[in-house]
């Protein structure tokens, strides 16, 4: 039986083992017929409550979190950080104390500073899933690529995947660059020498700066938005410059893998660092598929968390009640 991820946060890829990753995916793969089936509501988190704190913008990740709660049973509810006494000036800490008074069992938390969901992660009792925290990790953004990954391509082990783009402020490519390479796929950056991650190579991949050359018999070409909101100036000379070497076109994709398939987390930016007939090629894009297997990858770890919770606690779960 493959060992469990026993841990009760989770807020990156980078401490979970091949194993872990391997039963998260084959719990979000049930999830993901579950969802595709009439009836998608179960029981497995009824009585839980799962609290949604997202101090920076989402569309993808919120919702998601909310539906996988709720198809599972757990009652959820959404913090808008604006509409909040964060507005008034309320601390992160002070935040996840006064919600941790409440009871929840888990937080789902998003936040604009590297770090932040770690330290709030220390203040409080119940589970919390970092779903997002500056440049460090976006874990559940990592676990659905992978799981869209192996669906289509049946495997991870010996995958040649190019991550490409800003990779100076992406968590994603630094979540996925964690999973991947402890997989055992061959991890590439491409990315212009302003948008690299200084010391890339100590993480396992091979740094490229033209993208030709670095999706070169690639079996899979992530594209990664550009980060406007994490630039002061002067990263790229103008969008119009940086699609011409950069942005994924149908002619730049002929010198990736014929059979490769383009993925995206999300939101995109169309025309800077993916041409629209790339990204609507339901031949080539996996972009849809990745969107709906975040609802699935969310449910495998909302589960989880909140069982390795009870256990913590002494409570009875599901079968073991
Ligand atoms: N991929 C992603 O995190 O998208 P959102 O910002 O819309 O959640």
């Amino acid at each position: 039986m493959t060992p469990d991820f026993a841990q009760r946060h989770l807020l990156g890829t980078r401490s979970l083992t091949a194993p872990e990753i391997t039963a998260l995916l084959d719990r979000a793969d049930r999830y993901a017929a579950v969802n595709r089936s009439a009836d998608k509501k179960l029981s497995v988190l009824t009585g839980r409550t799962v609290v949604n704190l997202f101090y920076e913008n989402s569309t993808r990740t919120r919702t998601s979190f909310e539906l996988a709660a709720k198809r599972l049973g757990a009652d959820v509810v959404n913090m808008q950080t604006g509409a909040s006494s964060v507005a008034k000036g309320e601390t992160l800490i002070d935040t996840a104390a006064t919600l941790n008074a409440m009871h929840p069992d888990v937080l789902v938390v998003r936040h604009q500073d590297s770090g932040a969901v770690s330290l709030l992660s220390q203040k409080v009792n119940c589970a919390v899933v970092n779903a997002g925290d500056g440049k460090h990790e976006h874990p559940t953004q990592g676990l659905l690529d992978a799981l869209t990954i192996r669906r289509r391509k049946g495997r991870l082990a010996g995958l040649r995947v190019a991550i490409c783009g800003d990779v100076l402020h992406s968590r994603v490519a630094r979540s996925n660059i964690h999973l991947l390479t402890t997989m055992g796929a061959e991890v590439r950056l491409v990315a212009p020498r302003t948008l690299c991650i200084p010391g890339a190579e100590s993480m396992g991949v091979e740094v490229f700066h033209d993208l030709r050359k670095g999706i070169a018999d690639c079996d899979i070409v992530m594209m990664l938005r550009i980060q406007n909101e994490r630039m002061s100036s002067g990263y790229i000379p103008s969008t119009r410059e940086y699609f011409r070497f950069f942005g994924l076109d149908r002619e730049k994709l002929a010198a990736a893998k014929p059979d490769a398939l383009v993925m995206h987390p999300g939101p995109m930016n169309r025309g800077v660092e993916i041409d629209s007939d790339i990204a609507d090629d339901v031949e080539r894009s996996l972009i849809r598929e990745q969107v709906e297997m975040g609802v699935a990858v969310r449910m495998a770890v909302l589960e989880t968390v909140t069982r390795n919770l009870a256990r913590e606690l002494g409570q009875p779960w599901g079968t073991e009640a």
